[in-house]
C-alpha cells in the first residue's frame, strides 16, 4: 500500500504558486479548501453528473470516445449534443472532449470546432500511439497539437500518459493538464509481471527485451517499474511526475484517472495529483463507510428518545 511515509511535501512548494481551486473574494469565511485538489466525472453520462455537479461533489467532466458511447452516443449528431448539454450544464467548469481525428491538421480543426461550442472546453489529445493506428502517421502528433492549441489559446488535457516523460513533454508542449491512468497502469503491471523478478519489472523491461543491453530504451523509472506492490505503480508514477512538476515549477496539472477504487483516490493526492477524476459510481459513495452508518443509526435513535421523553412530558 503506498503510504504517508512514502510522500514528500514537494508538492506544495508548486501548488501555493499556481491559480486558487476555490477562490473566494470578498468573503468573509474564505474558503480552508481554496488550494485544494478538485475533483472531476469520468463520465458522459448527464442523470450521473447533474446529482454529482448539483451536490458540489465535482466541478468538472472527462469523458473520451468510450463514455460517449456508454452514456448512449450512437452517432457523431448524437454525440455533439451530449457533448454540448454538458458543456451547458457544468460552465463554467471544463469539460474535456477528446479528439477522435489522427493527423495534426484535422486534429487542429476538430479542437477549433469543440472549442467553439463553450468556453469551458478543454481539448482531449493522446499524448502518442499514432503510429500503433497507422505506421504512416506522425509519432509527434499529440504533441504538435497541443503546441498548435496552445498558440491559439485553447486548454488542453495531455491524455494516455503511462510514463514521467510522457508527461513532460507534453507540459512543455503547452498541456494545461495531463491524464496518468493509474488504473490500467496497474492492470498491465498485474497482468504481464514476471513472478520471478521485481514486481512492476513489465514496465521496466518493455523495450529491454527487444534491445537487451539498451537501457535507454526502458519505458518507465526503476522507481515507477519496480518500486514496491504492482497496485501502487500509478501512485508511483504521480509522485515522480509531482517531483519532476515541483523541481521546474511546471503549472501542468496532474489529473488523475482511471480508478478501480477507493483507496486509489487518497494513494493519488497523497502522491501530490492536483486533480482526480473518478468514475460515478465511485463518487456516489464517497461518503459512505460502515462506521459512519452503524453511528448515524445510533445518534438518530437515541436523539429520538429526546423527543420521546418531550412528547410524554407534555402529555402529563
Ligand atoms: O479518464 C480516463 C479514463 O476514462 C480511463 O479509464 O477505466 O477506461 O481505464 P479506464
Amino acid at each position: 500500500m503506498f503510504n504517508i511515509q512514502q510522500t514528500k511535501s514537494g508538492a506544495h512548494a508548486r501548488r501555493v504558486r499556481m491559480a486558487e481551486t476555490r477562490p473566494t473574494p470578498g468573503k468573509k469565511l474564505a474558503h480552508p479548501s481554496a488550494r485544494g485538489p478538485r475533483i472531476f466525472a469520468d463520465t458522459a453520462t448527464i442523470a450521473d453528473i447533474k446529482p454529482l455537479f448539483e451536490a458540489g461533489i465535482i466541478s468538472g467532466v472527462t469523458t473520451n470516445p468510450t463514455l460517449m458511447k456508454k452514456a448512449g452516443a450512437n452517432s457523431w449528431s448524437h454525440a455533439t449534443e451530449i457533448a454540448r448539454q454538458l458543456i451547458e450544464l457544468v460552465a463554467p467548469n471544463p469539460v474535456n472532449l477528446e479528439l477522435t481525428e489522427l493527423t495534426e491538421k484535422e486534429m487542429v480543426a476538430q479542437a477549433l470546432q469543440f472549442a467553439q461550442w463553450g468556453e469551458n472546453v478543454v481539448i482531449k489529445v493522446p499524448v502518442g500511439g499514432y503510429a500503433a493506428v497507422d505506421k504512416s502517421y506522425d509519432p509527434h502528433t499529440g504533441l504538435k497539437v497541443i503546441r498548435a492549441l496552445w498558440e491559439k489559446d485553447i486548454k488542453t488535457n495531455a491524455t494516455l500518459v503511462f510514463s514521467s516523460t510522457q508527461a513532460l513533454w507534453a507540459a512543455n508542449a503547452g498541456a494545461c493538464y495531463i491524464s496518468p491512468f493509474l488504473g490500467r497502469l496497474a492492470d498491465y503491471a498485474y497482468k504481464n509481471d514476471h513472478p520471478e523478478r521485481a514486481p512492476g519489472n513489465s514496465l521496466y523491461w518493455i523495450e529491454d527485451h527487444k534491445n537487451s543491453n539498451n537501457d535507454q530504451n526502458v519505458s518507465n523509472s526503476e522507481y515507477v517499474a519496480c518500486g514496491g506492490d504492482r497496485k501502487d505503480i500509478g501512485p508511483r508514477l504521480i509522485q515522480e511526475i509531482s517531483a519532476i512538476f515541483t523541481n521546474y515549477d511546471i503549472h501542468t496539472e496532474i489529473l488523475a484517472a482511471s480508478f478501480r477504487n477507493f483507496s486509489q483516490l487518497t494513494e493519488c493526492l497523497l502522491a501530490g495529483a492536483d486533480i482526480l477524476t473518478v468514475p460515478a459510481n465511485i463518487l456516489q459513495k464517497v461518503c459512505d463507510h460502515p462506521l459512519t452508518e452503524a453511528g448515524m443509526a445510533t445518534f438518530f435513535e437515541d436523539s429520538k428518545a429526546f423527543e420521546n421523553n418531550d412528547r410524554k412530558a407534555l402529555e402529563q
